[in-house]
Formats: structure tokens, sequence, C-alpha cells
């Protein structure tokens, strides 16, 4: 393994292809302390400021993590890794995970907007009660395997997603599948259908008043296959194009392959959303179950 200042990396004990990065309490300390020179209305309003928290976090690993996690996201093998403070205390509060989060992104490329939210994160609580319209906060239903930005115009190489705290959650588990782990994959990616135009739309609380055209399956520059798909958005036009899709739906979510992984509060997942699907198994009933997320997705 790889061996960077400031860092505690190993193999994630579900699969080989996801990376365990720790960041070690001095250099965590250190963080806490820099990250004090921006509150967040700066970290929103002026998008240097995020390269800046940024280059504090590569400067403590005398600019080596940089390289890494890139080296990481666009390698086929891995393309996934798992980073966090190797303590929380209550100094790597919400705001602070909000700026680690901006930091590592920030490391790794430019964050797309999230209409959801306004800006170029997200944050949102997965509770009990829920009126919205899609699976994302449905606690008691399983999230399906799914890639992010399959239903807008923005480019969408991967995504972050950090747990910055939960209370009275059971199950609630991250779902993982790499491409190339899954039994189907050749099987699909060579049916014809999967290489025509979808529609995607999305529902309301998205605020994306546009539809997109695109496959299910792409090719990389070495032939590999891609995926953009999530259940809920494509509009299948005939019943080759249902009867394809419920059939990818089948194949994902009875895959053997799947990694379930249970993350930690305050560690964020950083995946390739080109060869990796994520989802979530369901919670276990209870009223007061409560789990906030922080998202964002982008470009390299
Ligand atoms: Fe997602």
């Amino acid at each position: 393994m790889t061996n960077i200042s400031g860092l505690i990396i190993s193999q994630n004990s579900s699969s080989k292809r996801i990376i365990n990065i720790k960041i070690k309490d001095q250099a965590t300390n250190e963080l806490v302390k820099l990250f004090k020179n921006f509150d967040l209305t700066a970290i929103e309003y002026k998008p240097f400021t995020r390269f800046t928290v940024a280059k504090y976090l590569d400067d403590l690993t005398n600019n080596e993590l940089s390289k890494y996690l890139n080296d990481i996201l666009r390698d086929r093998k891995t393309g996934c890794f798992i980073i966090n403070p190797e303590k929380i205390t209550n100094k790597t509060d919400d705001i602070f995970l909000v700026k680690l989060s901006t930091a590592i992104t920030h490391l790794i490329g430019t964050p797309n907007h999230d209409s959801m939210a306004g800006k170029f994160y997200a944050r949102f609580h997965v509770k009990h009660e829920d009126k919205s319209d899609s699976y994302l906060r449905k606690a008691y239903i399983n999230l399906d395997l799914h890639t992010d930005g399959t239903y807008v115009k923005d480019v969408t190489d991967w995504l972050l997603m950090t747990k910055i705290e939960e209370m009275n959650v059971e199950g609630g588990e991250s779902v993982m599948l790499h491409l190339d782990d899954w039994e189907h994959c050749k099987e699909l990616f060579n049916d014809p259908i999967g290489r025509e135009n979808f529609i995607w739309s999305s529902p309301k609380s998205k605020n994306i008043d546009y539809k997109v055209e695109h496959p299910v399956f792409f090719e990389d520059n070495q032939g590999l296959p891609h995926i953009s798909y999530i259940d809920q958005f494509p509009e299948p036009q005939n019943m080759k194009q249902g009867q394809f899709l419920q059939k990818l739906s089948d194949a994902l979510e009875g895959s053997k392959n799947k990694i379930i992984t249970k993350l930690p509060v305050g560690s964020a997942i950083v995946a390739n959303n080109r060869f990796w699907l994520h989802g979530r198994k369901p919670f276990k009933k209870n009223k007061k179950l409560s789990r906030e997320l922080l998202r964002i997705r982008g470009k390299f």
C-alpha cells in the first residue's frame, strides 16, 4: 500500500477495489485549525476559496494526496475510496465535514451545480417520514443500484457521499457494484438496445426542467463498459426498451457480487461514476431514525 505522510492507507475489508484512507489525528487537528480561516458562506460564495481549502489538505500530505486520489478514481481495478478522520470528535463537526468534502472534491476535479440544493453540494436527511418524490429519502425502501447524473446535461465522472450524522439507525448500509464484478455485464453491454438512446427525465424535487437522451451503456477508450443508469428516471418508448430496462434492473439487484458496507459517521465514499453503481439497503423501522448526508458530483 502507498505510504503518504499524515494518512493511514489500507484495503477495505469488504473489497480489494475500495481503498480506506484515514487522516491521522495530528493532520486532522491541523486541518481543523486551517479550515477556520474560512466560514461556510465564503466556501459557498467564492468558488476559488474551495480550491484554497483543497490546497490545505494537499499540503498536509506533501501534495501527494491529490495525485493518489486521482490515480485511485481513474484506475479501473479500484475506482473507489473511503476517506475519514481517524477519530471523530466535537471538532470534526458538520461544518468541518462540509469543508473536508469540499477539499477532497476540489483535489479531484470540479463539482457540478446541484440543482436540488442550488449550490455545489447538497445536504439532506433521511427520516422515518417522507413526502418526497424520489427513492433517495425513502428510508424503508431499497434504493436500487444506479449511477448519478443520468438526467442532467453535466458530465458526472465521480461522486462523493459523506455521512454527516446518524441517529437510531439500523440497516441502511451502502451497496456498491463494480461493472467488472457484475455477472451479467457482458450480456447486457453487448445487447444493441443498451446502446440506443433512451429519454431520461426527473421528478419536480430535482429542479431540472429538461430531458436528456443517452444510451445506458458506453465504451471507454479501451472498449470497456461504462454505464449511466437509474431505475426511476428513464422513459422507455416501447416494449423492447421497457423489457431491456426490466432485465437490467433484475440483473443488477440480483447480483451476488454487490459489496455491502457500513459507512462510519464522518466518512466520505468517493467513486468513479462510470463503472461503479451505488445504492442503499432499507433501514429498520424507527420513528426517531435520522441520517444526514452530503453529496457532491462532478467531472475530472
Ligand atoms: Fe445516487
